[in-house]
């Protein structure tokens, strides 16, 4: 049996909705106020015999049980599935992480998006947090901001977070992994973050994979970060990419910063080709990051001297993973050339003494533009650092010199630009250029390659494939399932058919599980991207959708089939729901029913003149 269809057996829509809402028993229906609207008479029913729930009132809307919890809870329906099979005592969690690395990682994904929305949500709404909200806004940061960089906010308290995803079916093992709760070596579980400002870590497609989390009361340390997890390797992430991307490539450019509020602040004043390395020094795997959408790279570094020649082993390492990387690149003929010239360029942005990009920026936006603009290459840079204040007289300064910077231009690729480096150099310390190079040689031939890290192909991307669990499941969906599934097959196989389900409400469909397919099937661009983007919990079923049996069908064929499928299930739904305000409208809803009514048979009549008409050609395959 279905995951969906267990949960569904196991549950009785009259019980859980009674935990929401006070139900009122009404002939062979419940009824209530509606949660969903504000009104003074009942037009909320529930059916047990349907197991299914409709609003008669303004909302004018109905479903089933998952659907009703989606709604009340404000979750999608991965979450409401989870949160419902928990309580119903159904074990989901084994049998999706078992799926494969894909889904694993999707899994901790939602896990990260669920925390993400809670303490957004607490850091906005809640009383207690008023103070939080008040510091951000007093560092300058806009309520947009907040908004848009999805800040939240961690209560210390009861272990929240935990109890609040494990209501909606997680267990505290699974929590652990996602590097969201902690597990005491007395065995019990708790919170990783108490009283911090969580700062969401996305990767370049805007999922949540960790987060930095600050300390508002000074206790150490000053950001406490996710640990490294199935998603999350904090040396392979800049902090903003995924706001930052489409800039970066527009310009060309990308800037680096240190910090989360350095991003932020940036992205609040429209410099929006930043992101942050998050404290360390840059990273061969962040640079990775930003390949195939920017060679060059501003790097921010502040005033301190000690801190610049850290970064600059740092600039080592960019110049390695920009440079010496023999890259593929694909050009405008579609030709593969392969690209060995450097036409990367590194800058440094060397901050006024005591200050971070946050506070220049906030002070004064257009000292940040100029900083940027006006910032030195690297080897420029490097030149002017190692000969301030020297005396470039004395031989051992020079030659200290020399061996500073030679290694810097070794690193350079591209013939001409070296040849200009080398060039300066040797006029600098007034040394005959071709002792410089003689020396550049032996660097080389000492310098000890490090082994790439980058563009590493995941050698294990296992393909799509229907399990077991999904061919189980094929003879015991039921047969009132089969127009439903009948349409989104067709649908899935069809993208192009999104031009034709005008008349197609996603209401039609009977089961939230297949309004939620059609939702997805109508927002993702194709079947690729539906897998991957689909929750877990309805992967099995989206396989089983695409791989049932189907007849060949032409373009005009396939269209046909369409609108009789659409005529059917709004035939069905007419009637369904004709028999439901029938059976229920009692005296006090007798006005509103009776127009509903009305209203249906006259629908009903619609559809039975159209039929009547011939136009469509009934298709007997479902
Ligand atoms: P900063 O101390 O400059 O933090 O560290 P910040 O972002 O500017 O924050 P404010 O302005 O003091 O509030 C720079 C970055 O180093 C990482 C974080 O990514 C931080 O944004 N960091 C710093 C840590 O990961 N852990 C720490 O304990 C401190
Ligand atoms: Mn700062």
């Amino acid at each position: 049996m279905s995951l969906i269809e267990e949960v569904k057996q196991r549950l009785d829509i009259v019980e859980v909705i009674s935990e929401y809402l006070p139900l009122q028993k009404a002939g062979r229906s419940f009824k209530a106020l509606c949660p969903f609207h504000s009104e003074k008479t009942p037009s909320f029913f529930v059916f047990p015999e349907q197991q299914s729930w409709r609003c008669f009132g303004a909302c004018a809307t109905g479903g089933d049980v998952f659907s009703f919890v989606m709604k009340k809870e404000g979750i999608g329906f991965g979450e409401a599935l989870r949160l419902l099979a928990h309580r119903s005592g159904v074990s989901i969690t084994t049998e999706v992480v078992s799926d494969g690395a894909k889904s694993k990682a999707h899994h901790l994904e939602t896990m990260n998006r669920l925390a993400t929305e809670y303490y957004h949500d607490n850091l906005l709404h809640s009383t207690e947090t008023e103070f939080a909200r008040e510091y951000l806004l007093s560092r300058g940061i806009s309520y947009e901001s907040i908004v848009n960089f999805s800040l939240g906010y961690s209560s210390r308290g009861k272990d929240l977070l935990l109890d609040h995803l494990h209501r909606l079916g997680y267990e505290p093992d699974e929590l652990v992994s996602a590097g969201l709760v902690i597990k005491k070596e007395t065995g019990k579980y708790r919170d990783r973050f108490w009283g911090r400002l969580m700062f969401p870590i996305r990767d370049v497609k805007g999922r949540v994979v960790g987060f930095g989390a600050r300390t508002m009361d000074d206790s150490p340390p000053k950001y406490l970060n996710s640990p490294q997890t199935h998603l999350f390797d904090k040396s392979s992430t800049l902090y903003g990419i995924n706001y930052a991307r489409d800039s970066i490539r527009r310009n060309d450019l990308a800037v680096i910063v240190e910090g989360y509020m350095d991003v932020i602040m940036a992205h609040q004043n429209s410099f929006d080709n930043v992101v942050a390395s998050m404290g360390t020094s840059l990273t061969e795997k962040q640079i990775g990051v930003l390949k195939g959408i920017s060679r060059n790279i501003t790097l921010a570094l502040d005033a301190d001297a000690a801190g610049e020649m850290a970064t600059l082993r740092g600039i080592e390492t960019a110049y390695q993973s920009l440079d010496y990387k023999v890259t593929p690149v694909l050009s405008s003929q579609g030709i593969v050339r392969y690209e060995n010239s450097l036409d990367a360029e590194i800058r440094i942005i060397s901050l006024p003494q005591g200050k971070d990009p946050d506070e220049v920026i906030k002070q004064d936006p257009q000292e940040w533009k100029l900083l940027v603009e006006s910032a030195p290459t690297v080897i420029d840079y490097t030149f002017s650092m190692v000969t301030a204040g020297q005396d470039l007289a004395k031989l051992e300064t020079r030659s200290s010199v020399v061996n500073k910077v030679i290694p810097l231009i070794a690193e350079i690729k591209d013939k001409v630009r070296r040849s200009y480096y080398l060039q300066k150099l040797a006029r600098l310390v007034n040394v005959d250029e071709r002792s410089l190079v003689e020396i550049m040689r032996q660097a080389q031939t000492l310098r000890k390659r490090s082994p790439s890290g980058v563009g590493k192909l995941s050698a294990n991307h296992p393909g799509v494939s229907i399990t077991k669990k999904a061919q189980e499941t094929l003879p015991v969906m039921g047969i009132s399932n089969s127009l439903d599934r009948y349409c989104l097959s067709l649908l899935l196989r069809n993208p192009v058919l999104k031009n034709h389900i005008d008349t197609l409400s996603p209401e039609y469909f009977e089961g939230s599980e297949n309004r939620e397919l059609f939702r997805a099937w109508y927002e993702y661009d194709d079947i690729e991207e539906l897998r991957v983007k689909i929750d877990d919990v309805l992967r099995d079923y989206l396989e089983l959708l695409i791989r049932s049996e189907f007849p060949p069908m032409n373009e005009e064929e396939r269209k046909e089939a369409l609108d009789s499928c659409i005529i059917r299930l709004k035939e069905r739904q007419l009637r369904g729901l004709l028999k439901v305000s029938e059976e229920t409208l009692t005296a006090e809803a007798q006005s509103a029913g009776a127009s509903t009514q009305v209203e249906l048979n006259k629908q009903l009549r619609e559809i039975f003149h159209h039929k009547a008409a011939g136009k469509n050609a009934e298709r007997d395959n479902f």
